[in-house]
C-alpha cells in the first residue's frame, strides 16, 4: 500500500502519517525529517536545504526528488509507505508517477488532511518536537506527560525553528501556490481522498482507517 499524505504546513501529516505506518506496518517516509537530520548532522545537504528551510521555503525539486527515490528504493520500502510532505510540487508528483509507472505501481491513496489557515497558526506556536526522535507534540492539543520532555525517549523537546509566525505565513503562501495543485493532480488520478483535519487527532485516524480499510 502505497500511501501520501497532503495538507497545509501543520495540517497534522506528520501525526496522521505515524499513526498509520505503526498501524499498517508501513515505513513513515518524510522529507522534512530526512532534511531536519541532515541539518542536525551537519551535512552538506543540511546546510543546503537549511537555507531554504529557515525561509520556509522549499527545497529544489531535483534535491528533493534524488533524496526520496533513494529512500524509496531501500528494502524495507518494498510493500508500501507513507509519504509525508513529499511530493509538494506538480513536478515531484510527475517524477515520482514516472518512476511508479516503471516498476508498473501507483499511489494508491492521497489523503488530503484539511485544515483552515486560522488554525495553522495557532497550531504551529504550540507544536513542540523532540531534538532526538523527531516525535511531535502540542502543548495544548497532545501535550507530552511531562512538560518539555519526549514521551518516547526522554530528550528535550523544542520548537521547530520554521514554526515562527512569519515563517508559518511564508510556507502557507506557497503551499497554496505549490502544492494545493497537487489534489486536483490526485483527484484526477481517482485516488484523492479528503479528511477533517479540524477534529481530534484521534477521530481523524479513525476516519483514515475507514478509507484505508
Ligand atoms: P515538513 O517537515 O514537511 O513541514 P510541513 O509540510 O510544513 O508540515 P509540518 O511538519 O509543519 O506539519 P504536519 O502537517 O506534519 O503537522 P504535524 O503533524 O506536525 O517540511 C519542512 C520544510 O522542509 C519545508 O518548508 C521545505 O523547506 C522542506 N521540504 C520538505 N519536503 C519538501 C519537498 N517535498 N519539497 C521541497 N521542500 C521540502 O502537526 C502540527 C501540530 O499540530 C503539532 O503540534 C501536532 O501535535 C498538532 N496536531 C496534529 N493533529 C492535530 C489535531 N487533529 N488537532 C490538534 N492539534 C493537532
Ligand atoms: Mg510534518
Amino acid at each position: 500500500m502505497k500511501i501520501v499524505m497532503l495538507g497545509a504546513p501543520g495540517a497534522g501529516k506528520g501525526t496522521q502519517a505515524k499513526m498509520i505506518a505503526s498501524s499498517y506496518g508501513l515505513p513513515h517516509v518524510s522529507t522534512g525529517d530526512i532534511f531536519r537530520a541532515n541539518v542536525k548532522g551537519g551535512t552538506p545537504l543540511g546546510l543546503e536545504a537549511k537555507t531554504y528551510m529557515d525561509k520556509g521555503e522549499l527545497v529544489p525539486d531535483e534535491l528533493t526528488v534524488r533524496i526520496l527515490l533513494d529512500r524509496v528504493a531501500q528494502e524495507d520500502c518494498k510493500n508500501g509507505y507513507v509519504l509525508d510532505g513529499f511530493p509538494r510540487t506538480i513536478p515531484q508528483a510527475e517524477v515520482l508517477d514516472a518512476e511508479l509507472t516503471k516498476l508498473g505501481e501507483k499511489i494508491d491513496y492521497a489523503i488530503d488532511v484539511e485544515v483552515p489557515d486560522e488554525n495553522i497558526v495557532k497550531r504551529m506556536s504550540g507544536r513542540r518536537a523532540c531534538v532526538n526522535c523527531g516525535a511531535t507534540y502540542h502543548i495544548v492539543h497532545i501535550p507530552p506527560k511531562k512538560e518539555g520532555i519526549c514521551d518516547a525517549c526522554g530528550s528535550e523537546l523544542i520548537l521547530r525553528d520554521d514554526d515562527k509566525e512569519e515563517t508559518v505565513k511564508n510556507r502557507l503562501a506557497i503551499y497554496h501556490q505549490q502544492t494545493q495543485p497537487l489534489i486536483d493532480f490526485y483527484s484526477n488520478k481517482g485516488v484523492l481522498k479528503e479528511v477533517d483535519g479540524t477534529k481530534d487527532s484521534a477521530e481523524v485516524f479513525e476516519d483514515i482507517k475507514k478509507i484505508l480499510g
